[in-house]
């Protein structure tokens, strides 16, 4: 693989930090390293493969000579960022939600649809969180037994409200206190993820619904509740999923075993299930608790989880940047 141009904006935050974990795992070897945050973080020293780079303030960005530009510092600084990155001709992948519905931004989960992706249409949305972890299985399970009706509910970690999420459970843990969220997180579920819209849903459960049909390219009903836990890192989904065709949970296994992103732990008589501690730190989507949905014909439950800074943010980033450096460079 050849050595790129690559700048991270938003370098000292959760997601940030894990883009350069990530991109160091992977062994990706670059050109220039730009690592961009607030001017509070500049001339912060952050290693990379061996080597110290200099946090520089986002305002004194260059924009020209970049290949690669991984945003991860809020839709406010995406939204006027992102777009002077790509005119200077970078490939920009954005975790913020700020892009995700325009029609020339696709919104991309690699497995599924990197083909929305052309040089013409180079600002690319990374989906939210709890969406790659359910579209994923999903789409298997859509490709042989078509879906017709989905209903998401979430469980998810601290960790996706970055740093403020992971101090506020912290600090309440040790009897110190919270701010962040309105009750304390360390002794309650609470059924609030980003704010109230005028259908009272939350815009997070809208996101989950409208990104679903955005990466699978359909129209189905959909709906979804959201629900932030005391579990620092890794989210939870249970999926209740209707299809055209009939399926059980023997075909949907098959549907789903061996493919790239997912592992299957469905294995109930031994404990076997998915757990947030299974999932963090790698990147795969695990699938189990697999059962009919006795409240329907053809009807599937099963229960996804995924650590949500790897697989449901950074790591997906990274992913799209090498099926489309691998896309480039076998041409
Ligand atoms: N956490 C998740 O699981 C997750 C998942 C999917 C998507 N996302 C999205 O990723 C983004 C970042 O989330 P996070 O959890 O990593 O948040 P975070 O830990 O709070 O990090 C925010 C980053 O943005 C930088 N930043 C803030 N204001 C800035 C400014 N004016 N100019 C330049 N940089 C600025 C911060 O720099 P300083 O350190 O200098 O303040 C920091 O590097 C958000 O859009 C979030 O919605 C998060």
């Amino acid at each position: 693989m050849k050595k790129y141009n690559i700048a991270i904006v938003g370098a000292t935050g959760l997601v940030g930090s894990t883009f350069i974990k990530v991109m160091e795992e992977y062994g990706i070897e670059v050109n220039n390293l730009y690592l961009y945050a607030s001017s509070k973080s500049e001339g912060k020293i952050i290693n990379y493969m061996g080597k110290e780079y200099t946090v520089i303030d986002l305002a004194k960005a260059k924009f020209d000579n970049v290949d690669f530009a991984l945003f991860s510092a809020g839709g406010a600084i995406s939204g006027e960022y992102a777009p002077k990155f790509r005119d200077g001709g970078a490939i920009v992948i954005d975790n913020s939600s700020f892009f995700r519905m325009y029609d020339e931004c696709p919104l991309i989960v690699p497995e599924i649809n990197i083909g929305d992706y052309s040089f013409d249409k180079r600002l690319i949305a990374n989906p939210n969180c709890s969406t790659i972890q359910s579209v994923l299985p999903l789409y298997y399970l859509d490709l042989e037994y078509n879906v017709k009706r989905v209903v998401y509910t979430t469980y998810q970690a601290v960790a996706g409200s970055g740093m403020k999420g992971i101090n506020d459970l912290r600090s309440a843990k040790e009897g110190k206190g919270y701010s962040f969220y309105p009750y304390d997180i360390s002794k309650t579920c609470i059924p609030e993820i980003d704010s109230f819209l005028d259908n009272h849903y939350t815009k997070e459960e809208m996101k989950m619904v409208n990104e679903t049909r955005k990466i699978l390219h359909k129209n189905f009903p959909i709906a979804a509740t959201c629900i932030r836990v005391p579990v620092e890192c890794s989210h939870g989904v249970v999926i209740q999923a209707e299809f055209e065709k009939e399926i059980d949970i023997e075909s949907a296994i098959k549907a789903l075993e061996g493919k790239e992103g997912i592992k299957v732990v469905d294995d109930i008589y031994n404990h076997g299930y998915p757990v947030s501690t299974m999932a963090t730190g790698n990147d795969l989507v695990y699938v189990g608790r697999i059962r009919k949905d006795l409240s329907c014909v053809n009807g599937l439950i099963f229960y996804t989880v995924a650590d949500n800074v790897r697989k449901g943010a950074a790591s997906n980033a990274v992913q799209i940047m090498l099926k489309i450096i691998k896309e480039k460079e076998s041409k």
